[in-house]
């Protein structure tokens, strides 16, 4: 949420500084703009939209030096307009500041500046952050330059609330850039004779592979050349260099018209990259080392709460009936944004994993240290190996799902879910599943990559039922069991990118009210694989249909009475019940992309919505 980047180095700043915006973009496209710094002036571009306005301005404007910070931002505070894009500046108009986070004690600060004669222009708590930077470094009798920067900045932000990844500079120290973190992620990229600042390596991946993750608290001063890190509660801080394990080719599109297409492609192997090394047939079970909990350990767990947002909250859905399933352990889902302020009965043998793809959502990383701060082990299910949630959590288990671009989240479930089955087969082992049924989970397992691509295969025959209800005035998700989470799934995949109103339901619901809903122009989908719910599913098909409401299913395949009952269906192979929410989420994520691709929506970028929420 909101993209952040900073150059310093032999180039010029600006192609840098763009070419990393627009690999940021997915986080946040509301508006952009750069801060170039050349013969000890600063210069600013910004505007509201797309990137491509700012790249517009900047060819009418044209701006140069080596010195730069950039950002694209997510509305927070303050509407969309250019002059509340980022860069903001000081009342002196010397130094300027991107943020990405929230200052939630803006309000009293910008009062107080106001009542010294302060001016803003803008109405976000980034501009009152810059000016109470500048005012303490105006305030201090030092000599203008670096030093009096971090000083100042040190001071201002003890008195800020809130979370911040922040770059600044400033006219009089025209040899470095300074960044600092609390709660919104900030890296640094080592070049030879230049650096940066990013708040997620792809922006920067393209010049370096070398990358320094600040922690919580940390202030960096960097130049062309080198780097300082130190603390903000004190001393220096210590510090790794990383290996980027991505490259600048797989954050991008190639042949594919879009990401969301590309990485719902890329599911048969990122399925078999969830379970890359984790499948042992000599002991018929998964080995999930980064747990770092021993067989015994597992053993004395007698209740997991598997907590996550969004999409994320959905794979923990499908985890919570495929545990409870293979493991018999109990297993509660808590919205992370709940859990993080609901006081839950937590029995000492409980064990929390928090999912999420990206690593640093803000509401996951809060129930992360809430289950840390009441004595709980808390595991991390996260994509992004560097991220805060999976560098403060006690282990856990790695997607290596790549670099997920499109705003929607589709591999990233798929892999979650898949780590979920791999999490029921371990526990289950441990207590009740013999050889042979672990044996045939693994079989299962192991056959699920080239399902996928079977249906896949069938995407001419999903984009053209995708097109016959695209005009659809809203849509119903419906599945029972396993299948429940895979329809809200479903629906927010439709909801989120072609804008269509569709809700998720158990669906024997329907009865309960949802019917009301369904008309002829209310298409409801079925998930209904020929599992131990099958003729039950049947009959709330036939209960839509005579209301008159059009019925696509997600069937198995070979199914007759499937075929007959529903308007069309969409295949997927046979395969136990546990596992069928990872294939219905195929077909349904490539529902939700040929509807929104028909609809003409920027299936990308859906309106409103930014990849990795770091805000509360
Ligand atoms: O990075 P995370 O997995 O923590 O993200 C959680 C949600 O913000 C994310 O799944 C969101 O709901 C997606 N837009 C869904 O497609």
């Amino acid at each position: 949420m909101c993209g952040i980047v900073g150059y310093i180095g032999k180039h010029d700043a600006v192609p840098v500084l763009l070419d990393g915006l627009r690999r940021l973009e997915y986080r946040g496209y509301d508006s952009a703009g750069v801060a170039i710094l050349a013969d000890g002036k600063i210069s600013v571009r910004k505007k509201s939209g797309r990137i491509a306005n700012l790249t517009d301005l900047i060819a009418q404007s044209p701006v140069a030096g080596h010195v730069g910070i950039a950002h694209t931002r997510w509305a927070t505070h303050g509407g969309v307009t250019d002059a509340n894009a980022h860069p903001h500046s000081d009342q002196s108009g010397r130094l300027f500041l991107c943020h990405n986070g929230v200052i939630e004690n803006y309000a009293t600060i910008k009062e107080q500046l106001i009542s010294e004669g302060h001016t803003f222009k803008s109405q976000t708590d980034t501009e009152v952050l810059a000016h109470l930077i500048g005012k303490e470094y105006d305030a201090l009798a030092s000599a203008p330059g670096t030093a009096r920067l971090v000083k100042s900045l040190r001071s201002a932000l003890t008195q800020v609330v809130g979370t911040y990844g922040i770059i600044l500079m400033h006219a009089d120290a025209p040899g470095v850039i300074v960044g600092a973190r609390r709660g919104s992620p900030l890296v640094l990229g080592l070049g030879s004779g230049e650096n940066f600042f990013a708040s997620d390596v792809s922006a920067i991946v393209a010049h370096t592979r070398e990358a320094v993750y600040l922690k919580d608290f940390d202030i960096a001063v960097l130049g062309a050349n080198d780097f300082e890190i130190t603390s903000l509660l004190g001393g220096a801080s210590g510090y790794e260099v990383s290996k980027v394990e991505f490259s600048a080719d797989d954050v991008s599109k190639g042949s594919y018209a879009h990401y969301m297409l590309k990485e719902i492609h890329e599911q048969p192997e990122t399925i078999r990259d969830a379970m890359r090394g984790r499948l042992v047939r000599e002991e018929a079970t998964a080995k999930l080392g980064g747990l770092g909990m021993t067989p015994q350990q597992l053993r004395e767990v007698d209740r997991i709460i598997l907590t996550g947002c969004g999409t994320a909250s959905h794979a923990a859905m499908c985890g919570e009936y495929i545990i409870e399933a293979l493991a018999h352990v109990p297993v509660e889902v808590e919205f992370a944004s709940e859990f993080r302020y609901r006081n839950l009965p937590l029995p000492k043998d409980t064990l929390v994993f928090c999912i999420s793809q990206s690593g640093e959502t803000a509401d996951t990383l809060a129930a992360l240290r809430e289950g840390k701060r009441k004595g709980l082990r808390v595991l991390g299910i996260c994509n992004n190996v560097a991220s805060t949630i999976a560098r403060e959590s006690d282990g856990g288990v790695y997607m290596h799902a790549g670099p997920e671009i499109g705003v929607a989240a589709t591999k990233s479930f798929t892999s979650q879910v898949t780590i979920m089955a791999l999490l029921g087969l371990m526990l289950g082992r441990i207590r009740h599943l013999s050889t042979t049924e672990g044996l045939r989970i693994l079989d299962e397992l192991e056959a699920l990559p080239g399902k996928v691509a079977r249906i896949l295969a069938q995407s001419d025959h999903i984009r053209a039922v995708a097109e016959k209800y695209a005009h659809a005035k809203a849509m119903m998700f419906l599945g029972r069991q396993f299948n429940y989470p895979a329809a809200l799934e479903g629906a927010l995949k439709m909801k989120e990118i072609s804008y269509i109103h569709a809700s998720g339901y158990p669906s024997a619901e329907l009865k309960h009210g949802v019917i009301a809903l369904i008309t002829p122009e209310v298409p409801s989908v079925f998930i209904a694989p020929e599992d131990s719910v099958f003729e039950k599913n049947v009959s709330n098909i036939e209960e839509v249909k005579a209301r008159k409401g059009p019925i696509i299913a997600v069937g198995t395949e070979g199914c007759d009475r499937i075929a007959k009952v529903a308007d069309d269906v969409l295949w997927i192979p046979e395969c136990p019940d546990y596992l069928s929410p990872i294939l219905a989420s195929i077909p349904l994520q490539l529902l939700a992309y040929y509807t929104a691709v028909h609809l003409g929506c920027d299936v990308d970028k859906p309106r409103n919505l930014a990849k990795s929420v770091t805000v509360e």
